[in-house]
Formats: structure tokens, C-alpha cells, sequence
């Protein structure tokens, strides 16, 4: 409660703003309690009030005032084709804000699939070069919170370590939270006894599927697949894509886009 609230800048490249959409569902903690409690949210170009030169104004004094101290947090990733034209902000390419504002910070948070690993925006043949943050920012600790989109709550936690135990997360060879992302949406899931059972749904209506078996045949990628949907669930822990009768596409793992088809096991 006496520690200075950690300064965060949020950066948004090319992506859809859907890792915002998830963070500010966050129930455990609740959003606005981490917003307004437990970190300094300075910059964010979909959540402040600031626009323009007023808000482009705040990262030089973010950059002034906390030099080594502040979190960078990006959504999205930066264009490098066309020298980074496809993603242009404050009359430069996303690219070179990212580059700038990397240069001064502690840690990067990778948001999201797109961060992480570049996600349907570089699709093949990628027109614009989507390149994930890694790939560009080499010289500081990033850390992939992946997903399309990450779940809240994790999004939150992942925060709140780094706040309260002033340190990063335990993270796994690929850059993740090891405490969110170490078992496969398979090892936890509550259909896995029909798997282990041989009970699959072969058809989305056929009497399998009412059943609630196993929907490995029908694409699910949970084996394949890190992330803790099957354990922290969504939407307050009620339910996960699973639950809903939809196989898991992947959307927490690298190239997920282009590894064929979301309903078939190729
Ligand atoms: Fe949107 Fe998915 Fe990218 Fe997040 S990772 S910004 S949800 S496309
Ligand atoms: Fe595994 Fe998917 Fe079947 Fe669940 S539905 S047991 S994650 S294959
Ligand atoms: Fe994504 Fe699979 Fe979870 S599709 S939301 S990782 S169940």
C-alpha cells in the first residue's frame, strides 16, 4: 500500500484491441482495482482520455521520469514491411514508437497472440511482415502472455506477481508464465475421461456430442494446446470453448492461423 504505483505504458501495433476487451473483464482481481490501486496506467491509446500530441506528450515524460522503471506493455505487433508504413502512429511507424519506448523500460509484456507469435494478421504469405515482439526487441525480458485473446485473469495475475513480488514470473523455454501455461488444455479437461475412454463425437449433432464426448475428433487442438482454459476457465471461471461444445483451435499456441484446418486433426 506504500510502494509507488509501477508506471505502465500500453502500446497497441497491428490487432484487433480484443486483449483490451479481455483485461478489463478481469474479476480476480478486478480490473479497476489493478488499474487504479496497483499500477499507473500512463499510457494507453484505447483507455485514456489524452489523445494526440497530448497523449504522444506523455511517452516522452514517461521515458523522462521513469527510466528503468516502467513496464511496457504491447498489444499487437509491429509492420516491418514498407519500413513499417502498414502501422503508422503519432507520424511514425509503429515500428520505431515500439523501438523507442523499449529502449527506456524494464520488461515487456507481450499481450496476446499477436505479440507473442504474430497471429492471423501474419498468415501466410504475411503482406506487411506482422512480426512478433521478440523478434524485434532483443535486448529486454519479454514476457508472451499468448492467446487470442489471453483469459482475464490471467492477464491480471500475470501483473499482479510482477507487482507484488517485484520480480518476473517463472517462465517457461517459449517465454511463458510457467504458473499459467505449464500443462496442455488436455491434461485438465473434463472430457478427457470419454478420450481416455475412446467415447468421441464424430458429427456436431450426432448422439456423441450430446453426450458431451470427447471432441478430439472433431479438431480439438487441447492436446497440443498450453493454456489454462481448462483449469481458470472464462467469464468468471463459468465456462471455456470446450464447455461450449466448440473444440480448442489453439489460439494460445505459435501459427495456430496456418496449421490447417480448426475441424480437422491435420
Ligand atoms: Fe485480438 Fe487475438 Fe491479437 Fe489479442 S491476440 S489483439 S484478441 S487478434
Ligand atoms: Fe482433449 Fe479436446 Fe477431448 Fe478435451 S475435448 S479431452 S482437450 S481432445
Ligand atoms: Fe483458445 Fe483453446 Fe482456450 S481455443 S481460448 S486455448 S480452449
Amino acid at each position: 500500500e506504500t510502494k509507488p504505483r509501477t508506471p505502465v505504458v500500453w502500446l497497441h501495433g497491428l490487432e484487433c484491441t480484443c486483449c483490451t476487451e479481455s483485461f478489463i473483464r478481469s474479476a480476480h482481481p478486478l480490473t479497476k482495482d489493478v488499474i487504479l490501486s496497483m499500477l499507473s496506467l500512463d499510457y494507453d491509446d484505447t483507455l485514456m482520455a489524452a489523445a494526440g500530441h497530448q497523449a504522444e506528450a506523455i511517452l516522452e515524460e514517461v521515458k523522462r521520469k521513469y527510466k528503468g522503471q516502467y513496464i511496457l506493455a504491447v498489444e499487437g505487433n509491429p509492420p516491418l514491411n514498407e519500413d513499417g508504413m502498414y502501422c503508422f502512429q503519432g507520424g511514425r511507424p509503429f515500428v520505431e514508437k515500439l523501438k523507442d519506448m523499449a529502449a527506456d523500460c524494464k520488461a515487456i509484456i507481450a499481450w496476446g497472440s499477436c505479440a507473442s507469435w504474430g497471429c492471423v494478421q501474419a498468415a501466410k504469405p504475411n503482406p506487411t511482415r506482422a512480426t512478433p515482439v521478440h523478434k524485434v526487441i532483443t535486448d529486454k525480458p519479454v514476457i508472451k502472455v499468448p492467446g487470442c485473446p489471453p483469459i482475464p485473469e490471467v492477464m491480471t495475475a500475470v501483473v499482479t506477481y510482477m507487482l507484488s513480488f517485484d520480480r518476473l514470473p517463472t517462465l517457461d523455454r517459449m517465454g511463458r508464465p510457467a504458473m499459467f501455461y505449464g500443462q496442455r488444455i488436455h491434461d485438465k479437461c473434463y472430457r478427457r475421461p470419454h478420450f481416455d475412454a475412446g467415447q468421441f463425437a464424430e458429427s456436431w449433432d450426432d448422439e456423441g456430442a450430446r453426450k458431451g464426448y470427447c471432441l478430439y475428433k472433431m479438431g480439438c487442438k487441447g492436446p497440443t494446446t498450453y493454456n489454462a482454459c481448462s483449469t481458470v476457465r472464462w467469464n468468471e471461471g463459468v465456462s471455456f470453448p470446450i464447455q461450449s461444445g466448440h473444440g480448442c483451435i489453439g489460439c494460445s499456441e505459435d501459427g495456430f492461423w496456418d496449421k490447417g484446418s480448426f475441424y480437422s486433426r491435420v
